[in-house]
Protein backbone atom coordinates (compact mmCIF):
# COMPACT_ATOMS: atom_id res chain seq x y z
CA UNK A 1 0.00 0.00 0.00
CA UNK A 2 1.35 3.20 -1.17
CA UNK A 3 2.00 6.06 1.77
CA UNK A 4 -0.10 8.43 -0.59
CA UNK A 5 -3.25 6.04 0.31
CA UNK A 6 -2.66 7.23 4.04
CA UNK A 7 -2.48 10.70 3.69
CA UNK A 8 -5.12 12.86 5.42
CA UNK A 9 -5.80 15.33 2.90
CA UNK A 10 -7.81 17.60 5.41
CA UNK A 11 -4.26 17.85 7.45
CA UNK A 12 -1.28 18.06 4.32
CA UNK A 13 1.16 20.63 5.33
CA UNK A 14 0.92 23.99 3.80
CA UNK A 15 4.00 24.96 3.16
CA UNK A 16 7.08 21.63 2.67
CA UNK A 17 10.75 22.80 2.75
CA UNK A 18 13.39 20.92 1.12
CA UNK A 19 17.18 20.99 1.55
CA UNK A 20 17.93 18.63 -1.44
CA UNK A 21 21.36 17.50 -0.04
CA UNK A 22 23.72 14.45 -1.54
CA UNK A 23 23.76 15.06 -5.74
CA UNK A 24 27.89 14.79 -5.02
CA UNK A 25 27.14 11.36 -2.53
CA UNK A 26 25.31 10.08 -4.94
CA UNK A 27 26.99 10.64 -8.32
CA UNK A 28 30.41 9.38 -6.00
CA UNK A 29 28.78 5.91 -5.93
CA UNK A 30 28.49 5.76 -9.06
CA UNK A 31 31.96 6.54 -10.03
CA UNK A 32 30.20 9.85 -12.09
CA UNK A 33 31.37 13.28 -11.50
CA UNK A 34 29.32 15.46 -8.97
CA UNK A 35 27.95 17.79 -11.95
CA UNK A 36 25.96 13.86 -12.98
CA UNK A 37 24.43 14.06 -9.53
CA UNK A 38 23.02 17.43 -9.94
CA UNK A 39 21.66 16.79 -13.23
CA UNK A 40 19.71 13.80 -11.87
CA UNK A 41 18.60 16.14 -8.79
CA UNK A 42 16.13 18.06 -11.50
CA UNK A 43 14.64 15.11 -12.61
CA UNK A 44 13.56 14.80 -8.79
CA UNK A 45 12.57 18.88 -8.27
CA UNK A 46 10.40 18.25 -11.22
CA UNK A 47 8.76 15.03 -9.29
CA UNK A 48 8.81 16.48 -5.41
CA UNK A 49 7.13 19.77 -7.02
CA UNK A 50 4.29 18.01 -9.57
CA UNK A 51 3.55 15.51 -6.35
CA UNK A 52 2.96 18.22 -3.70
CA UNK A 53 1.21 20.19 -6.50
CA UNK A 54 -1.17 17.08 -7.07
CA UNK A 55 -1.80 16.69 -3.52
CA UNK A 56 -2.75 20.28 -2.97
CA UNK A 57 -0.02 21.45 -0.88
CA UNK A 58 -0.01 25.30 -1.22
CA UNK A 59 3.70 26.57 -0.86
CA UNK A 60 7.15 24.22 -1.88
CA UNK A 61 10.13 26.16 -0.93
CA UNK A 62 13.51 24.27 -2.34
CA UNK A 63 16.90 25.01 -1.59
CA UNK A 64 19.02 25.17 -4.65
CA UNK A 65 22.21 27.00 -4.02
CA UNK A 66 23.25 28.51 -0.57
CA UNK A 67 25.47 31.41 -0.09
CA UNK A 68 28.30 29.69 0.94
CA UNK A 69 27.88 27.25 -1.74
CA UNK A 70 29.64 30.11 -3.61
CA UNK A 71 32.65 28.16 -2.02
CA UNK A 72 32.84 25.32 -4.17
CA UNK A 73 34.91 24.52 -7.04
CA UNK A 74 34.74 27.08 -10.21
CA UNK A 75 33.97 24.26 -12.26
CA UNK A 76 31.10 23.34 -10.14
CA UNK A 77 29.23 26.48 -9.39
CA UNK A 78 29.35 27.17 -13.49
CA UNK A 79 27.99 23.66 -13.95
CA UNK A 80 25.52 24.37 -11.82
CA UNK A 81 24.84 27.64 -12.75
CA UNK A 82 24.08 25.77 -16.59
CA UNK A 83 21.57 23.41 -15.32
CA UNK A 84 19.69 26.12 -13.27
CA UNK A 85 19.89 28.38 -16.53
CA UNK A 86 18.37 24.97 -18.77
CA UNK A 87 16.06 24.11 -15.74
CA UNK A 88 14.27 27.18 -15.86
CA UNK A 89 14.19 27.48 -19.97
CA UNK A 90 12.72 24.14 -20.18
CA UNK A 91 10.16 24.00 -16.81
CA UNK A 92 8.46 26.84 -17.12
CA UNK A 93 5.82 25.47 -20.03
CA UNK A 94 5.10 22.93 -17.59
CA UNK A 95 5.21 24.64 -13.86
CA UNK A 96 2.26 26.89 -16.76
CA UNK A 97 0.62 23.68 -17.35
CA UNK A 98 0.19 23.14 -13.97
CA UNK A 99 -0.91 26.13 -12.88
CA UNK A 100 2.03 26.76 -10.27
CA UNK A 101 3.61 30.06 -9.59
CA UNK A 102 7.64 30.74 -9.66
CA UNK A 103 9.14 32.53 -6.80
CA UNK A 104 12.49 32.85 -5.71
CA UNK A 105 14.73 34.06 -2.17
CA UNK A 106 17.80 34.85 -1.76
CA UNK A 107 20.44 37.26 -3.01
CA UNK A 108 19.40 37.29 -6.74
CA UNK A 109 21.33 40.22 -7.57
CA UNK A 110 24.83 37.72 -7.16
CA UNK A 111 23.64 35.05 -9.44
CA UNK A 112 24.88 35.53 -13.75
CA UNK A 113 22.80 38.65 -15.48
CA UNK A 114 21.49 36.03 -17.88
CA UNK A 115 19.50 33.78 -14.57
CA UNK A 116 18.08 36.80 -13.56
CA UNK A 117 16.67 37.31 -16.78
CA UNK A 118 14.99 34.34 -17.17
CA UNK A 119 13.99 33.68 -13.65
CA UNK A 120 12.41 37.34 -13.88
CA UNK A 121 10.70 36.48 -17.64
CA UNK A 122 9.59 32.76 -15.63
CA UNK A 123 8.55 34.58 -12.50
CA UNK A 124 6.10 36.89 -14.87
CA UNK A 125 5.01 34.11 -16.78
CA UNK A 126 4.03 32.15 -13.84
CA UNK A 127 2.51 34.88 -11.54
CA UNK A 128 -0.93 34.46 -12.64
CA UNK A 129 -0.93 30.30 -11.54
CA UNK A 130 -2.70 29.93 -7.96
CA UNK A 131 -2.45 26.15 -7.27
CA UNK A 132 1.14 25.98 -5.46
CA UNK A 133 3.74 28.79 -5.21
CA UNK A 134 7.59 26.94 -5.86
CA UNK A 135 10.17 29.24 -4.23
CA UNK A 136 13.79 28.56 -5.26
CA UNK A 137 16.48 29.26 -2.73
CA UNK A 138 18.78 30.68 -4.30
CA UNK A 139 22.40 32.24 -3.30
CA UNK A 140 19.77 32.19 -0.05
CA UNK A 141 21.35 32.30 3.97
CA UNK A 142 18.78 32.45 6.88
CA UNK A 143 21.51 34.67 8.42
CA UNK A 144 21.86 37.01 4.83
CA UNK A 145 18.06 37.46 4.87
CA UNK A 146 17.50 38.20 8.32
CA UNK A 147 20.32 41.04 7.79
CA UNK A 148 18.93 42.65 5.06
CA UNK A 149 15.36 42.44 6.83
CA UNK A 150 17.25 44.30 9.50
CA UNK A 151 18.88 46.71 7.03
CA UNK A 152 15.22 47.52 5.68
CA UNK A 153 13.62 47.53 8.95
CA UNK A 154 16.36 50.54 9.85
CA UNK A 155 15.83 52.28 6.55
CA UNK A 156 12.39 52.16 7.40
CA UNK A 157 12.72 53.91 10.96
CA UNK A 158 14.92 56.40 9.68
CA UNK A 159 12.41 57.48 7.20
CA UNK A 160 9.57 57.23 10.50
CA UNK A 161 7.90 55.35 8.33
CA UNK A 162 8.11 52.74 11.24
CA UNK A 163 8.85 53.26 14.97
CA UNK A 164 11.04 50.40 16.92
CA UNK A 165 8.00 49.96 19.34
CA UNK A 166 5.58 48.59 16.16
CA UNK A 167 8.20 45.64 15.60
CA UNK A 168 6.84 42.77 16.39
CA UNK A 169 7.16 38.75 15.58
CA UNK A 170 4.63 39.46 12.56
CA UNK A 171 6.29 42.75 11.08
CA UNK A 172 9.61 41.27 11.63
CA UNK A 173 8.40 38.31 9.61
CA UNK A 174 6.77 40.52 6.48
CA UNK A 175 10.74 41.85 6.16
CA UNK A 176 12.12 38.78 5.41
CA UNK A 177 12.20 37.29 2.02
CA UNK A 178 9.11 35.23 2.49
CA UNK A 179 7.54 37.82 3.91
CA UNK A 180 3.87 36.95 1.90
CA UNK A 181 4.66 32.65 2.73
CA UNK A 182 3.15 31.29 5.77
CA UNK A 183 6.13 29.18 7.76
CA UNK A 184 6.44 25.73 6.68
CA UNK A 185 4.94 22.82 8.41
CA UNK A 186 7.39 20.32 7.74
CA UNK A 187 11.00 20.98 6.62
CA UNK A 188 12.65 18.16 4.84
CA UNK A 189 16.59 17.53 4.77
CA UNK A 190 17.63 14.32 2.33
CA UNK A 191 21.36 12.39 2.63
CA UNK A 192 21.38 11.52 6.39
CA UNK A 193 23.27 14.72 7.23
CA UNK A 194 21.39 16.67 10.26
CA UNK A 195 21.76 19.99 9.71
CA UNK A 196 19.92 23.10 8.58
CA UNK A 197 22.79 24.82 7.25
CA UNK A 198 21.59 28.24 7.27
CA UNK A 199 18.19 28.07 5.44
CA UNK A 200 14.96 29.57 6.85
CA UNK A 201 16.13 30.22 10.75
CA UNK A 202 13.71 32.20 11.41
CA UNK A 203 11.19 30.42 9.34
CA UNK A 204 11.62 26.85 11.30
CA UNK A 205 10.93 27.90 15.05
CA UNK A 206 8.68 25.48 15.40
CA UNK A 207 8.62 23.28 12.00
CA UNK A 208 8.57 19.89 12.28
CA UNK A 209 11.86 18.27 10.67
CA UNK A 210 12.12 15.17 8.78
CA UNK A 211 15.15 13.40 7.58
CA UNK A 212 15.38 11.11 4.72
CA UNK A 213 18.73 8.49 4.07
CA UNK A 214 17.79 8.49 0.59
CA UNK A 215 20.15 11.05 -1.68
CA UNK A 216 18.39 13.56 -3.30
CA UNK A 217 18.70 12.01 -6.79
CA UNK A 218 17.09 9.30 -5.57
CA UNK A 219 14.12 10.68 -3.61
CA UNK A 220 10.71 10.16 -5.23
CA UNK A 221 6.82 10.48 -5.02
CA UNK A 222 6.86 7.72 -2.71
CA UNK A 223 9.34 9.14 -0.31
CA UNK A 224 7.35 12.38 -0.57
CA UNK A 225 4.20 11.09 0.78
CA UNK A 226 5.98 8.95 3.41
CA UNK A 227 7.73 12.29 5.16
CA UNK A 228 3.96 13.79 4.89
CA UNK A 229 2.55 11.01 6.23
CA UNK A 230 5.25 10.97 9.12
CA UNK A 231 4.47 14.56 9.87
CA UNK A 232 0.93 13.69 10.04
CA UNK A 233 1.87 11.46 13.34
CA UNK A 234 3.34 13.79 15.03
CA UNK A 235 1.72 15.89 18.14
CA UNK A 236 2.49 19.66 17.48
CA UNK A 237 2.35 21.25 20.78
CA UNK A 238 3.49 24.81 20.66
CA UNK A 239 5.04 24.77 24.17
CA UNK A 240 1.39 23.47 25.26
CA UNK A 241 0.82 20.01 27.22
CA UNK A 242 -0.31 17.06 25.45
CA UNK A 243 -2.99 17.25 27.54
CA UNK A 244 -4.24 20.90 26.63
CA UNK A 245 -3.94 19.90 22.61
CA UNK A 246 -5.89 16.70 22.78
CA UNK A 247 -8.91 19.00 24.87
CA UNK A 248 -8.15 22.34 22.54
CA UNK A 249 -7.38 21.36 18.94
CA UNK A 250 -4.17 22.73 17.24
CA UNK A 251 -5.60 26.01 16.21
CA UNK A 252 -6.34 27.46 20.12
C1 LIG B 1 23.09 19.25 -3.03
O1 LIG B 1 24.00 18.22 -3.22
C2 LIG B 1 23.15 20.29 -4.12
C3 LIG B 1 23.78 21.58 -3.73
C4 LIG B 1 24.18 21.88 -2.52
C5 LIG B 1 23.94 22.56 -4.76
P1 LIG B 1 25.53 18.36 -2.85
O2 LIG B 1 26.25 18.90 -4.04
O3 LIG B 1 25.71 19.12 -1.60
O4 LIG B 1 25.95 16.84 -2.64
P2 LIG B 1 26.79 16.23 -1.43
O5 LIG B 1 26.18 16.70 -0.17
O6 LIG B 1 28.19 16.73 -1.61
O7 LIG B 1 26.67 14.76 -1.61
C1 LIG C 1 22.84 22.72 1.80
O1 LIG C 1 23.64 21.70 1.31
C2 LIG C 1 22.53 23.69 0.70
C3 LIG C 1 21.70 23.19 -0.38
C4 LIG C 1 21.07 22.04 -0.41
C5 LIG C 1 21.56 24.08 -1.49
P1 LIG C 1 25.21 21.74 1.50
O2 LIG C 1 25.74 20.47 0.91
O3 LIG C 1 25.78 23.00 0.97
O4 LIG C 1 25.36 21.76 3.09
P2 LIG C 1 26.58 21.41 4.02
O5 LIG C 1 27.75 22.21 3.53
O6 LIG C 1 26.84 19.95 3.91
O7 LIG C 1 26.11 21.79 5.39
MG1 LIG D 1 25.73 18.62 0.37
Amino acid sequence: MSFKDKIDLDNLPQHIAIIMDGNGRWARQKRKPRTFGHKHGVTSVREATETAAELGVKYLTLYAFSTENWKRPKFEIDALMHLLLQSIRTETTKLNKNNIRLNTIGDIESLPVAIRKSLKDAIEQTSGNTRMTLTLALSYSARWEIIQATKNIVREIQQTRLSAEEINESVFSSFLNTGSMPDPELLIRTSSDFRISNFLLWQIAYTELYFSPKFWPDFRKEDLYEAIFDFQQRERRFGKTGEQILKDGIND
